[in-house]
């Protein structure tokens, strides 16, 4: 990715996507050890777990101009979690790539946030950096997380399905779906 312009901020007409502030750890944690929240990942978070994911994020967008946004809701300023764009850490067939993400709290689910951010970030991933895919994945059994996936315009390729490489075999949490969104899909859409 060629030197991209930074910026500290995104907005919807509903949300404020912006940089991690201290105050988010406290509530960040709580969303963290919440295994309702936390009911598709091999584990819950510690307080100390999440303050050292909070630091390692925010790091990221010093590095490289994007990472995973801190969501709050605009009329309240209330903190809900996370939405953005990430590079996963581990090789696979389809990596390199940049991966969009999202993990909100519990009450903030069903009011259309996720989709809300995501579109907006996709936007930012396609004009802003450049990006010519944007790819997501999930447990294959996470359908509030392939829900998004679909309402944002990204296409799943079924022969792409794959076992999650960190993630034991034999968990079923380890089927994973993979979709990807094309800048050229993402504009065509938009028409
Ligand atoms: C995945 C996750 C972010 C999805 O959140 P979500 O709130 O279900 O997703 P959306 O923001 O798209 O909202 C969905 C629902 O809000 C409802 N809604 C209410 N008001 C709305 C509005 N103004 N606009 C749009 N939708 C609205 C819709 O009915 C929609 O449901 P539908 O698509 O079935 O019709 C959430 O379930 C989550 O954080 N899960 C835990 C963490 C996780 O698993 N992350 C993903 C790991 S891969």
């Amino acid at each position: 990715m060629e030197k991209v312009q930074k910026i500290d901020h995104l907005e919807t007409s509903r949300l404020r996507l912006r940089r991690w502030k201290e105050s988010d750890i406290e509530p960040f944690a709580a969303m963290n050890a919440n295994p309702e929240v936390m009911k598709y990942f091999v584990r819950t978070l510690t307080r100390e777990q999440t303050a050292d994911m909070v630091a390692n994020l925010d790091a990221r967008f010093e590095a490289e101009g994007f990472g995973l946004w801190a969501v709050e809701v605009r009329d309240s300023g209330e903190f809900i979690g996370f939405t953005g764009l990430s590079r996963p850490k581990f090789e696979s067939f389809f990596t390199p790539c940049v991966e969009i993400g999202w993990r909100l709290d519990h009450k903030a689910q069903g009011k259309g946030y996720a989709t809300e951010a995501a579109q907006e970030t996709l936007r930012d991933g396609f004009e802003r950096l450049g990006l010519e895919e944007i790819v997501s994945f999930a447990a294959a059994i996470n359908e509030r997380s392939t829900n998004v996936m679909k309402k944002i315009g990204m296409k799943r390729n079924a022969s792409e399905d794959f076992l999650h490489p960190m993630i034991d075999p034999a968990s079923p949490l380890a089927p994973h779906v993979l979709y990807r969104l094309s800048r050229q899909d993402w504009q065509s859409q938009l028409r």
